[in-house]
């Protein structure tokens, strides 16, 4: 019996590779002409690093971590996201010994046992930063116009950036306990799962997707008006430093987003081009988070964006770009696949020639097919009477043109264009 990959994981074919490695350049480069400087993490964490900083009661850690015990008796976990996996390393190197901010991106996968559809596989990529060192709101605009200036340069559709301010800890208690209050009248309304949340995460109650239960939560108390001065002077700021920079945004008061972490500014940009799963990017600020992992008390924002998503926005996916090689060595015969082979090595290392060869001892035929299929700009053909007369035939694949050249000088006509003046 076959043994197929697991749901919600995918293979990424050599088409896809490709254009991924396009667009992860171009992200790269944006993020460095940012100053910001790439980390790679490990991907398995010790579990309790995620339960820490993401949440007990959220569902990432809840429902969706990949964790179990390895020979040493500790709880491990595949990485659900990125951030925490940054400041544990921020701290545990510490990085604010080296800058005041500290600016980190990465790309890399992330693993959630969710429930597969289109746009949320199991292992999905993510590239994002953290700033960590900045508490002013110049910081927020830069992160957000950041993750919002990526999906304009690449030309995604439909963007619609939503921002919202969640305040401190405090502030979050508080309006925790006044949207308890107004809930309790409908608390026979709620789903199941709402129940669960009402008394144990009330404010992700806002996050439903129900129509009964969103009709509910329009009426409720707005989060902004639980702001101290100091939050919302720092969320005024934000909107004008986006205003400045021509970014374009709503404000939803309900945005509070999945991860128990954030503190003041929370973002999401969404896109209506990739479905029921819009959310393109995700971030906010998380100033109390380095100090709750043991660090100094650092103020700290980022934003992560799902690769998959971005592709689809892209439309780049489907796009089955052929392959194309520069030249095809069609060999007939032991002495002549001894050649092909040498020949292959001199025309890859001494000249950096795209060159490939047959490895069935296929007829001349099909392996004229081959060098067809792949594209071959060139075509060398070392047939057994070539090989008798230590000879081998360059053939033109566009045009037709062929001419015969010595075999131990062969390569030397790929180091200029090979043209009718050589035969
Ligand atoms: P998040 O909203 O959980 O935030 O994820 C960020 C983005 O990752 C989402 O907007 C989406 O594009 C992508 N994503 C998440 N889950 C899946 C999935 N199952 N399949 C495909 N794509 C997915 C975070 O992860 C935070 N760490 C963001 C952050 C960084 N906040 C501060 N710094």
């Amino acid at each position: 019996m076959k043994v197929n990959s697991i749901k919600g994981m995918h293979d990424l074919f050599s088409y896809q590779v490709q254009n991924w490695k396009q667009i992860e350049n171009l992200i790269h480069n944006f993020f460095e002409i940012h100053g910001y400087n790439e980390i790679r993490t490990p991907m398995v964490e010790k579990a309790e690093l995620f339960k820490r900083v993401i949440g007990d009661e959220t569902d990432i850690v809840n429902k969706e971590m990949y964790s179990w015990e390895d020979q040493s008796g500790d709880w491990i976990s595949l990485r659900p996201e990125l951030t925490a996996p940054s400041v544990r390393s921020y701290i545990e190197h510490n990085m604010d010994k080296l800058n005041k901010v500290t600016k980190l991106f990465y790309i890399g996968p992330a693993f959630r046992r969710e429930r597969p559809q289109k746009g949320r596989q199991r292992q999905f990529y993510q590239y994002g930063v953290e700033a960590i060192g900045s508490e002013y709101p110049e910081q927020d605009a830069e992160v957000i116009s950041m993750a919002y200036n990526i999906f304009d340069m690449l030309g995604v559709d439909d963007l619609k950036l939503v921002i919202n301010s969640v305040g401190s800890t405090e502030t979050k208690k508080k309006y925790s306990n006044i949207l308890k209050n107004y809930l309790s009248d409908y608390i026979h309304d709620l789903s199941d799962v709402s129940k669960h949340r009402y008394a144990n995460n009330p404010l992700r109650i806002l996050d439903s997707k129900s129509e009964n239960e969103q009709s509910i939560i329009k009426e409720a108390p707005s989060i902004i008006d639980s702001l101290n001065d100091f939050e919302k002077k720092h969320f005024n700021q934000v909107q004008r430093f986006l205003d400045k920079l021509n970014i374009p945004y709503t404000i939803d008061n309900q945005l509070v987003r999945g991860l128990d972490y954030y503190t003041l500014t929370t973002f999401e940009i969404r896109s209506g081009s990739i479905g029921s799963q819009d959310a393109l990017c995700g971030g906010g600020r998380y100033n109390n988070l380095v100090e709750q992992l043991g660090g100094k008390p650092v103020p700290a924002i980022g934003f992560a964006a799902g690769m998959e998503r971005l592709m689809m926005a892209l439309d780049l996916d489907n796009e089955n770009k052929d392959l194309k090689i520069d030249v095809f060595i069609v060999a007939v015969g032991d002495d002549a696949i001894t050649n092909s082979l040498k020949i292959c090595d001199t025309l890859r290392n001494q000249l950096g020639i795209k060159v490939m060869m047959d490895f069935s001892r296929s007829s001349f035929k099909s392996q004229m097919r081959q060098a067809n299929k792949l594209n071959a700009e060139y075509v060398i053909i070392l047939g057994e009477e070539e090989i008798k007369r230590k000879v081998g035939t360059i053939k033109t694949m566009s045009t037709g043109n062929q001419f015969e050249a010595p075999l131990d000088t062969i390569h030397k006509h790929f180091d200029v264009e090979p043209s009718k003046d050589d035969q």
